[in-house]
């Protein structure tokens, strides 16, 4: 595997230009929830309340972690996504453990999530990575759309 790791955020005077956006906004396609243009433009303008960490295989993104922070102690993971035709591979697994080593060396103690029950990808990744069911939220997506609640400690 011939891969890298890039981390950008919590620096308030960081500028994304459009060749990384465009690579994070397409990604975002295979996420259940794809945010709108509008939510990826308030992201930019807020680098220091947020977080990414993108993988590159070959110079090409395949995959992101993406946090944001409620407090300088509380980063909340909004959404973790990799290409289709690089799954299987431990990168969304390599992305979790980076990423949380990095928000340890800062100093925040707690990771939030939610994920969708239907999701087992997702949910069994984060309870490989140690995260804890703290509640079933239902109907938290729409009608019949339940999540779990997932908190993980870093202290
Ligand atoms: C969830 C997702 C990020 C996993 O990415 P990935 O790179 O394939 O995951 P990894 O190879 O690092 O797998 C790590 C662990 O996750 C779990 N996992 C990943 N894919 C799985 C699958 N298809 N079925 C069951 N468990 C799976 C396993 O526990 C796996 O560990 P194992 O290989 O020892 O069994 C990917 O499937 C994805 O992008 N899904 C769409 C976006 C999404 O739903 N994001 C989360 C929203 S909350």
């Amino acid at each position: 595997m011939n891969f890298s790791i890039e981390t950008f955020g919590l620096d308030s005077s960081l500028i994304v230009d459009s060749s990384l956006s465009d690579q994070w906004e397409a990604l975002d396609e295979y996420f259940p929830y794809p945010w709108t243009a509008e939510g990826w433009r308030d992201l930019y303008q807020q680098w220091d309340r947020h977080l990414v960490l993108h993988i590159l295989e070959s110079q090409k993104i395949i995959g992101l972690v993406l946090y944001g922070f409620n407090s300088d102690e509380t980063a909340h993971l909004y959404k973790i996504v990799v290409n289709p035709l690089y799954r299987k591979r431990g990168y969304a697994g390599m992305l979790l453990e980076r990423s949380i080593e990095y928000l340890k060396s800062k100093s925040c103690k707690s990771v939030f999530l939610e994920v969708e029950d239907t999701n087992v990808a997702a949910h069994k990744l984060y309870l490989k990575y140690h995260f804890e069911n703290l509640h079933f939220a239902r109907h938290f997506y729409g009608q019949n759309r339940h999540a779990y609640k997932m908190m993980l400690s870093i202290s």
